[in-house]
């Protein structure tokens, strides 16, 4: 199964593709996760998007055709994904469309978390990343400070550069322009399922309702 995990930035795409990947056992490709690391490592490709990514704006359809065209084709996703962050764009659609026809990619879902602004805003500006388990956790979860509460390591907690409430802002009006088309794409042409969930419920509940959907599905 294809599984597109689809919402606005801080929707929870990324915490609930993480628990699903290792409920159904299929990889979760993340394409923010992907470009940070690329920064991390200071590579080319890192080298060209850092600041892109900082100002919240979007990476070129170009460069994330190449990736992803790349990530989908290897090995890993041969019994299918969870892919989180693409498209992005319509002319992403294209090229997601392009592969899906080449590869008879026919069992498909994009899952859409919905989640009101406001408090996706609050959300992301009170977002912590732990470096060494990966967990995303909120500051409201941390109980001792500078303790990860996923993994109890120390001072192992970051924020990312772009929740800052500037960027969000930027990224939140991106998402409108560029990305939210895409839901009016799929139901002109309805080449997969569209599973609208509601993410402003707690972290369990939106778990649940995802596996409850794609058993009906
Ligand atoms: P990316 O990493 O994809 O970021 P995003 O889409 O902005 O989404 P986030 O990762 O911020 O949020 P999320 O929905 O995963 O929420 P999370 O689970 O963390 O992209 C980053 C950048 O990379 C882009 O801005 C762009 O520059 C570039 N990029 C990536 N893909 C691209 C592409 N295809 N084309 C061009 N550029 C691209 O949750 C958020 C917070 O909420 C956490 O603190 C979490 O603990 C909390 N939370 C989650 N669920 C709940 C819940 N149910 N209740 C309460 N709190 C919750």
């Amino acid at each position: 199964m294809e599984i597109v995990i689809f919402g606005a930035p801080g929707a929870g795409k990324g915490t609930q593709a993480k628990i699903i990947s290792q409920k159904l056992g299929i990889p979760h490709i993340s394409t923010g996760d992907i470009l940070r690391a690329a920064v991390a490592a200071k590579t080319e490709l890192g080298k060209q998007v850092e600041q892109i990514m900082a100002k919240g704006e979007l990476v070129s359809d170009e460069l994330m055709a190449k990736l992803v065209e790349e990530m989908l084709e290897s090995d890993k996703c041969k019994n299918g994904f969870i892919l989180d962050g693409y498209p992005r764009t319509l002319k992403q659609v294209e090229v997601f469309e392009e592969i899906r026809k080449r590869h008879n990619l026919d069992n498909s879902c994009l899952l859409n978390i919905q989640v009101d602004f406001d408090v996706i805003f609050k959300r992301l500006t009170s977002r912590l990343l732990c470096v060494n388990c990966n967990a995303i956790v909120s500051e409201s979860e941390i109980k001792e400070a500078n303790v990860c509460p996923k993994c109890g390591a120390k001072n192992s907690l970051v924020k990312r550069k772009d929740d800052s409430p500037e960027v969000v802002k930027n990224r939140l009006k991106v998402y409108r322009e560029s990305t939210e088309p895409i839901l009016q794409y799929y139901a002109e042409h309805p080449t997969l399922t569209v599973i609208n969930v509601n993410g402003d419920q707690p972290v369990e509940k939106v778990t649940e309702e995802i596996l409850t959907k794609l058993e009906n599905c």
